[in-house]
């Protein structure tokens, strides 16, 4: 039994997020997606732990083996509680490369028992990020094809002026 954890932010999903969920639904027997609070984060989150949580399960209900959960401790320690063997996230580019490394090598040196693994974005979300999406938003741009359309309209709410 293979059951992994996608953490992040999630501020908010965003399609590439959803392809890399989507893609390990389908290899690993169960998935956790691990909503960080990310209290510490500068400028702090667009929408509140208990929201990013709400949209990434209303976007991936579809999934029979996939479940959402926020946490807000070490996701060492968050891995060990829920009983998940590995880590998947996905990379974008070499600029996600330098700040994955450093935390996959934190991450061993803290439980070197939890595997990490990394997806390859599709090449059709490798320019796509939660922080272009709300500058769209915020701009009246137009977020098809970067975040799910309910995504998109709790964005339109939240930013549009
Ligand atoms: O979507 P993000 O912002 O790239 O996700 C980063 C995340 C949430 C995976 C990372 O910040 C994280 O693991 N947060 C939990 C706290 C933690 O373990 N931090 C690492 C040691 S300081």
């Amino acid at each position: 039994m293979h059951r992994v954890l996608v953490p992040g932010t999630f501020d908010p999903i965003t399609l590439g997020h959803l392809d890399v969920i989507r893609r390990a639904s389908g290899m690993f027997d169960e998935v956790v997606v691990g909503v960080a609070a990310s209290t510490n984060k500068r400028g702090g989150t667009l929408f509140t732990l208990n929201e990013r949580i709400d949209l990434a399960r209303e976007v991936t209900a579809e999934f029979e083996n996939v479940e959402v959960m926020g946490f807000d401790n070490l996701l060492v320690d968050f891995a060990a509680s829920i009983d998940v063997t590995a880590v998947v996230k996905g990379l974008r580019a070499t600029t996600d490369f330098e700040y994955e490394f450093q935390m996959a090598m934190l991450n061993f040196r803290l439980a070197p028992e939890l595997e990490t693994f990394f997806v390859m974005s599709s090449p059709d979300y490798m320019y796509v990020s939660s922080s272009i999406a709300k500058e769209l938003a915020s701009m009246h741009g137009s977020t098809e094809g970067i975040v799910p359309p309910l995504v998109g309209e709790a964005l339109a709410k939240r930013l549009g002026k």
